[in-house]
């Protein structure tokens, strides 16, 4: 069972290291980038950010689509703040909310995108948040989940251990002073839909197209870009 963690309350406590912690994960940012470019979005397209964090899935979207108009949207006020000081993002509109209903937010839509990077695994209600999201969406509107799965493969979960608990549970402690978000992340992406369950799951919602990559690295069989059309 995964430990309950009051998950934004958690990220605001890491969210002056979090930068400094994704750069020593070799292929954060580019396997971000990759997720938004998969994404395959016209120009000029409104794109909701959900669960943004400190902007890094944000600059992904940015470097793809430089003409696209973004909102960034987190529960977290202090990754939120991180995100805010980002020069290049100086024209993102960020809104502070809950996934679970991005509407209440601000965050009306319609869309052309969603990348939600990170972020359905935490939330309370995965389906009610992905049937949500489908509404902000135009009809043929892109959701992109990237986001890791390693429930169907003793592999990627042998290698999920090993790289939790070798290397990000004791730099957690060492750059951010706690342990607790990172051993929740081990936890919940052990204890979360495989591949093939998060397909469904997105089917459910009424995706349609829906299909996953995966990355390269330690994060191949680990990390995904989980696409759909609404
Ligand atoms: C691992 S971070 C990912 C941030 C960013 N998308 C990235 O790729 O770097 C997950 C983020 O999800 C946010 N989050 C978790 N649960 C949430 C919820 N119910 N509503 C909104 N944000 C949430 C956290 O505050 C955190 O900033």
């Amino acid at each position: 069972m995964t430990e309950k963690v009051a998950v934004p309350g958690e990220f605001d406590r890491v969210a002056r290291s979090y930068d400094l912690l994704s750069a020593l994960n070799p292929g954060y940012t580019k396997h971000l980038r990759w997720s938004a470019e998969r994404m395959e979005l016209p120009e000029g397209a409104r794109i909701l950010d959900l669960c943004c964090g400190t902007g890094l899935s944000t600059e992904a979207l940015k470097r793809a689509y430089p003409s696209a108009v973004i909102t960034g949207l987190d529960a977290s006020a202090g990754m939120l703040e991180s995100a805010r000081d980002k020069a290049d993002l100086a024209d993102v509109t960020w809104l502070l909310g809950n996934a679970m209903d991005p509407a209440a937010a601000g965050a009306h839509g319609p869309y052309d995108g969603v990348l939600m990077a990170y972020g359905i695994r935490n939330v309370p209600d995965p389906d009610l948040c992905l049937e949500r999201v489908r509404r902000l969406l135009v009809s043929g509107g892109t959701l992109c989940l990237h986001e890791y799965s390693v429930a169907g493969s003793l592999w990627s979960k042998l290698v999920w251990n090993l790289v939790t608990m070798g290397i990000v549970i004791p730099l957690g402690l060492l750059f951010a002073r706690t342990t607790t978000i990172f051993r929740y992340l081990r936890r919940s992406v052990l204890d979360f839909d495989s591949v093939g369950e998060l397909e469904e799951r997105m089917r459910k919602a009424g995706f349609t197209e829906v299909r996953s990559k995966t990355m390269v690295g330690w994060q191949r069989g680990i990390v995904h870009s989980f696409l759909a059309k609404s």
